[in-house]
């Protein structure tokens, strides 16, 4: 069965009988439990029994927004298929519920969440479902509008299943730029079924709090992101560090040449982006015209 992604935009996918479906299964409903669980402790908010207002994007039918309860919190969910936020409504969740598109924002106010969780759900803004979407554009504006709702020294854990490395990449590097500081980290990298993947961003400076925390995991170790044959290798937990500095780019004073282009086309490629073909003609030397 190929992804949901890939086979029709999320409002469509989640119809009446598919969310009907989805939320009578037994097997997804302990699966997101779990998944919600590790969210809520990657999060890490303060042991003080305070009950927080955190934000549910993507919360489906609430089987996320569920977990949240149960530990005591207040949420608000945001999701764009009416059928999911129906049968939410139906199953009486105790989160509000918002129907829109996280591709165009939250529509909440700037400072106010206390932490966000996302379970399964912002690899779809990788889609371009429609002519007017651009991923990019829709994955700054959602990662620009919850920077801004979000307190400062307060996370967001997005639980991914990127399609592949450049678009876990593609999703990363969006957060970043809106001023998140974090990365991923990786549990159980070595088992294909166990295998998940979070996004646990800091809102805010880079802080002891903001380190990324460890992943579960037969060795518990962890690899940074420089070492990227690591990641393939032995992937327990990739540290994704906005704060590196730039390396200075090299600059050959004949110019960049035929392979600084090829490998400029390739890494543009593996970021998703559209590049023309590979031919002779490529980089070649060009006749000054004037
Ligand atoms: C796999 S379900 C997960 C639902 C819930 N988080 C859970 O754990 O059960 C993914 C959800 O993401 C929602 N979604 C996908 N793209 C979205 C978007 N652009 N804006 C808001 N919600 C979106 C879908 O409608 C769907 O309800």
């Amino acid at each position: 069965m190929s992804r949901p992604e890939l086979q029709a935009p999320p409002e469509i996918f989640y119809d009446d009988t598919e969310a009907r479906k989805y939320t009578s299964s037994s097997r997804i409903m302990e699966i997101q439990a779990q998944l919600s669980e590790r969210a809520i402790e990657l999060l890490a908010l303060p042991d003080d029994d305070v009950p927080r207002l955190l934000l549910d994007i993507g919360c489906g039918s609430g089987l996320s927004g569920e977990t949240l309860s149960e530990y005591g919190h207040q949420w608000i969910g945001l999701d764009i298929s009416e059928s999911m936020l129906n049968i939410a409504r139906e199953r009486e969740v105790e989160g509000d519920l918002i129907l829109g598109d996280m591709g165009q924002g939250l529509g909440l106010r700037p400072g106010v969440i206390d932490g966000a969780i996302s379970i399964s759900a912002v690899q779809w803004l990788c889609n371009a479902d429609k002519s007017s979407h651009e991923p990019r554009l829709r994955l700054k504006a959602f990662f620009g509008c919850l920077y801004r709702c979000l307190a400062r020294g307060a996370r967001a854990v997005l639980q991914v299943y990127p399609e592949n490395i450049a678009q876990r990449e593609l999703i990363l590097s969006f957060a970043m730029r809106a001023g998140f500081a974090g990365g991923v980290v990786v549990d159980y990298p070595h088992s294909s079924k166990s295998r998940k993947e979070y996004l646990v961003l800091t809102c805010g400076p880079p802080s002891l709090s903001s380190a990324t925390p460890k992943a579960k995991g037969e060795d518990g170790e962890s690899c940074s992101e420089d070492d990227s044959s690591a990641d393939e290798e032995n992937p327990t937990v990739c540290i994704s560090d906005r704060h590196r500095p730039r390396k200075k780019q090299k600059v050959n004073k004949k110019g960049k040449g035929r392979n600084w282009v090829l490998k400029k086309k390739e890494q543009m490629r593996k970021k998703g982006n559209v590049v023309p073909p590979d031919t002779k003609y490529t980089a070649r030397k060009r006749k000054a015209r004037f």
